[in-house]
């Protein structure tokens, strides 16, 4: 017989509990040690108004962009290294202006910031700025406060390992966070806590180049068509190791070109995490697409970043107009522990 609710819970908790894996020292920051209870539930997501606060700044971006500020570009189409501004001093017009800055360079790595020391209700309330803060269904979230996604791997909890087994040659897995939800994430932001010494980068690959880069045919052949994103496949791997299913998952229809509120720039949304097929075609067309899609993503080596970490790295991206994927190169003797608040923005806009 299955095993009851209950029970289930018992185990949970008692991995939860079981934080100090061996030969391994405690994590650093306790608090956010990921927490799964299985009789934690969600109602439906409702929709909301959405005004993307990037709509109200100041295109010269005067409270970021100080005399003491130093950015470095990445590359040319996205990413920006920022140091000497710290977002948790930032007011409401310097947030705007973050939601500004963030859309225009995709990516930003901003160095040497207290926001993993200003505690969870001051985090959530500068995310809160951007929109209201999805509640993940499946992942490990931190007790009392569900609005944190919480990325952790040590020897005990190996994500690549229970995600992907010994199957798969390639761990990349190109996608863009929770794009099932009806209203996607924009500005999102991800904060590390411990990191291996060397590896963990996240990659980061512009959906707004991959558009660009399309014949003006082929992109009239896209826009107009809308992709299913289904959260399915998550809820069920959940399911099936014992996980919590907080909220039933949803499937969304999405344009596959969508327009960013604030810059205008059209973007590529489709992503191999969460995207099932295209609308209307038969299933060999629309496989045919998506893998044409995903290996142009993939493959244009030259609008990806590679995001680095370094203690106090916040990394605060929008998730509109890019893909990104974690990356598995250390090893899991050494502990990755990692945080993030993902707002959600608009019902995506078609090109
Ligand atoms: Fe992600």
């Amino acid at each position: 017989m299955a095993p009851s609710v209950s029970e289930l819970t018992a185990q949970v908790q008692e991995v939860n509990l079981k934080s100090s894996t061996k030969g391994q020292s405690e994590p650093l920051y306790p608090l956010y040690y990921p927490h799964f209870d299985l009789n934690e539930k969600f109602p439906p997501t409702q929709l909301f108004d959405h005004v993307d606060p990037g709509t109200r700044a100041d295109r010269a971006k005067p409270h970021i962009l100080t005399p003491e500020t130093k950015v470095r570009n990445l590359s040319t189409y996205l990413g920006t290294e920022v140091s000497g501004v710290q977002i948790s001093q930032l007011s409401k017009e310097g947030l705007d202006e973050l939601a500004l800055y963030a859309a225009e360079r995709k990516v930003l790595l901003f160095r040497n910031q207290d926001f993993k020391d200003i505690g969870p209700e001051k985090q959530i309330e500068i995310a809160r700025h951007f929109g209201p803060i999805q509640r993940h269904p499946t992942s490990g979230n931190v007790k009392g406060y569900p609005e944190f996604h919480v990325v952790y791997r040590d020897t005990e909890h190996d994500r690549f390992r229970d995600h992907f087994g010994n199957s798969r040659s390639n761990l990349i897995d190109w996608h863009s966070d929770i794009s099932y939800e009806k209203q996607t994430p924009g500005t999102t932001f991800f904060f590390i806590l411990e990191q291996p010494e060397i590896g963990g980068d996240t990659l980061f690959a512009s959906q707004v180049e991959a558009y660009n880069r399309l014949s003006p045919e082929f992109k009239k052949r896209l826009e107009g068509l809308r992709a299913l994103h289904s959260a399915v496949r998550q809820a069920d791997e959940s399911a099936k190791k014992g996980g919590p299913v907080r909220r039933e998952p949803v499937e969304t229809e999405h344009p596959l070109v969508r327009q960013h509120p604030v810059t205008g720039e059209k973007a590529l949304y489709v992503n191999q995490g969460f995207t099932r097929r295209i609308v209307g075609f038969k299933n060999e067309e629309s496989e045919y697409l998506l893998k044409f899609l995903y290996d142009h993503i993939a493959k244009n080596a030259d609008i990806h970043i590679r995001a680095t970490y370094e203690p106090g790295t916040v990394v605060v991206w929008d998730n509109r107009v890019t893909v990104h994927s974690a990356t598995g190169d250390f090893s899991n003797v050494q502990r990755r522990h990692a945080v993030r608040l993902t707002p959600q923005a608009e019902v995506p806009i078609p090109a």
